[in-house]
């Protein structure tokens, strides 16, 4: 029997290949072979994989103190708070560490619905905010068939998909109109208990879903009509992956909820709410609890805060902004040549190239995704396949390496993805 038999398939088959070990932007097969890994992990190694500052904070950590009971604070946790903290705008001034992505979307869910005593929660249709049951209740982008009901109050609004405007009004040239049109949907289904406002900066899994500048302030100000708390899940685009240290910044919004996790932990599992003063003394009165067995741990926080200074002395924002630009311009000098690629979207390091049939119809092209990624997996470039035209279509393709990738890294990716398009076009086209 083979060793994987023996493991839970959580999300489709396992990928080819055991990975031996990985350092920087490459992945050591069993076999011997090396592959770039443009996802970066799960978009977690944001400063290359088992980047030495992290293995050095994770070792010390061993040395000192790894774990301890939820209540007891420890100097790494103290540290990244303030170093974490510095980096933020007012009244971004309080902040808890936990685990995922999921469990901290659920914190400051579980807050702003205390805070509030309302309970309706609407996100954007494509988005991702984790499996677990409050996340998941707000996750339109898949898993959502078979486990019964959700949440109540959870409600979907288009997400801004230029490429194929979700409510056939604008093409490619967004201007907010599915935005207005989500809210009035909203307000006439509410039952009069808005809470929250969850959302991505950029929708990743979706299909890499860049909003139109002014899209958030927009939002914030239909969050601020309703008395709605805004929830920026920044799990992907936090720490410099869209050339600038948090998205909210490009966006220019201060949301009431900050949600760091991936890129926060270089590898290691640790997630943070930050919110404002004034949300954390009235959640505390009226007895907000989230205690979780990793909570405030000393181990993750010291590989954060490795991470954080990295991202920071190193300007990885910076150089998110530039290979980012480079990642796009090969790729789109590709489109010129191939007609299968539909749209390359993106920002900073966080890229997305739909694949179609045709540039006219734009319709998907279903069977090229998975031929593709597996032709640029075999080649030796890793990248993960996600959600473009519809539920149970994968044809776009998303890239987010390491924030630390070289030049010459992003054009080998490029030279393999375009010389992997005309193997697999030609086969296609031949079967
Ligand atoms: C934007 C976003 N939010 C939340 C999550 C959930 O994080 P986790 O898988 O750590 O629970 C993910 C994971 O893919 C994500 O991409």
């Amino acid at each position: 029997m083979d060793r994987a038999d023996l493991l839970i398939r959580y999300g489709g088959p396992f990928s080819p290949g055991i990975v031996k070990s990985a350092s920087g932007s490459f992945l050591e097969m069993e076999d011997g072979s090396r592959v770039l890994d443009f996802t970066a992990g799960q978009i977690c190694a944001t400063i290359g994989h088992n980047h030495p500052r992290v293995v050095e904070a994770i070792e010390r950590a061993c040395r000192e103190v790894m774990h301890l009971n939820s209540w007891s604070l420890s100097p790494p946790v103290l540290s990244l708070a303030e170093r974490l903290l510095a980096t933020l705008p007012a009244p971004l001034e309080r902040t808890m560490f936990l685990s995922t992505g999921a469990e901290a979307n659920e914190a400051a869910l579980r807050m702003s619905k205390l805070f509030s005593g309302r309970f309706e929660v609407i996100a954007l249709t494509r988005s991702w905010h984790g499996v677990t049951a409050g996340a998941s209740a707000h996750t339109y982008a898949a898993g959502r068939r078979g486990l019964g009901p959700t949440t109540p109050g959870a409600f979907a609004i288009p997400a801004p998909y230029e490429y194929r405007c979700p409510i056939r009004h604008c093409d490619g040239n967004c201007d907010c109109t599915c935005l207005e049109s989500g809210f009035e949907l909203f307000d006439q289904a509410s039952v009069g208990s808005p809470a929250a406002v969850l959302a991505e900066p950029v929708l990743s899994a979706g299909g890499v879903i860049v909003p139109p500048a002014g899209y958030f302030t927009r939002m914030a100000e239909l969050c601020d009509e309703r008395g709605m708390h805004l929830v920026l899940d920044e799990c992907q685009t936090g720490l410099g992956r869209l050339g600038s240290l948090y998205g909210f910044e490009v966006f220019d919004v201060v949301p009431d909820f900050l949600v760091l996790s991936k890129t926060l932990g270089g590898g290691i599992p640790v997630s943070a709410v930050v919110t404002t003063p004034e949300i954390e003394e009235r959640c505390f009165e009226l007895g907000f609890i989230h205690v979780t067995s990793h909570v405030s741990d000393p181990l993750p926080a010291a590989a954060a805060e490795a991470v954080l200074d990295v991202v920071l002395s190193e300007d990885l924002p910076g150089a998110a902004r530039q290979r980012g630009d480079r990642l796009m311009a090969g790729l789109r000098e590709l489109q010129t040549r191939h007609e299968a690629i539909g749209d390359v979207r993106g920002m900073g390091l966080l890229v997305g190239v739909e694949l179609v049939e045709d540039r006219d119809t734009k319709t998907p092209a279903h069977a090229l995704g998975p031929a593709l990624t597996e032709e640029c997996l075999r080649c030796g470039l890793s990248m993960n396949l996600v959600r473009g035209q519809s539920a149970g279509s994968a044809n776009c393709l998303r890239m987010a390496p390491p924030l630390t990738v070289s030049d010459d890294e992003i054009d080998l990716a490029v030279t393999v993805i375009d010389e992997a398009l005309t193997t697999v076009t030609n086969q296609l086209a031949v079967g």
